[in-house]
């Protein structure tokens, strides 16, 4: 029985349906890479569904929001987003969920010369072309064989380019609920989730 009763609480953008889908890929996983936490609903989504290690990699910084100026989120104080979310994930934080304050370039540094590697990575950091093409291009080169590659705001009208910079990664990918895009990296022996309907080939 999948629990969202206190990520449904933690503002954000992802829909009940996505966080479930993100729920059920967790719960598959032991070794998570989220790259954009913001105040930490998916993480928590994920935590509170799974028993995999969760590595939430944001700076947690105004300064890392650059959203084109549709929106700017109230400036409280100049760590906001940190207590936000160290508040939303205490009872996780150094024990399953690891948070990385950096960006994910810097991220990448760090962690692939020690060899971490993760089942699955979680794509929903900086949203234009070079950001997206860059996490795809550095993370995928962590995932574990068999691993899952996704992300979030394919298709979205506030994110145009998310889905041209997927598509220029992939030969084909997958679409889940909502704006979730996906693609399986080597043989699942155990399929992380069923191959929706609206699954769509892009090449
Ligand atoms: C759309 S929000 C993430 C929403 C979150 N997944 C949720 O469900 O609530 C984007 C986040 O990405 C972070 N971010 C932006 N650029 C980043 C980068 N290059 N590396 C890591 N995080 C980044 C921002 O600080 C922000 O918290």
């Amino acid at each position: 029985m999948l629990n969202f009763d206190r990520a449904v609480t933690i503002p954000g953008w992802m829909k009940p349906e996505e966080l479930e889908w993100l729920a059920v890929q967790a719960s598959r996983a032991s070794v998570i890479a989220e790259i954009g936490s913001w105040q930490g609903r998916s993480t928590r989504a994920m935590a509170d569904n799974s028993n995999a290690v969760i590595f939430a990699i944001d700076p947690f910084s105004d300064e890392a929001i650059g959203y084109p100026g549709w929106w700017k989120p109230p400036v409280k104080h100049k760590d906001w987003l940190w207590h936000e979310f160290e508040s939303n994930l205490r009872e996780y934080i150094g024990k399953r969920v690891i948070p990385v304050r950096m960006f994910s370039a810097y991220a990448y540094e760090h962690l692939e010369p020690r060899g971490v590697k993760f089942d699955f990575v979680f794509i929903d950091g900086s949203h234009d072309f070079g950001h997206v093409t860059g996490d795809i291009q550095m993370f995928k080169k962590l995932l574990k064989p068999g691993g899952l590659l996704a992300g979030h705001d394919y298709n979205e009208p506030t994110c145009p380019e998310v889905a041209p910079a997927v598509n220029a990664q992939f030969q084909s990918i997958m679409l889940g609920p909502g704006t979730i895009w996906y693609a399986l990296y080597g043989n699942h022996a155990n399929p992380v989730t069923p191959i929706p309907a609206e699954s769509l080939s892009v090449a």
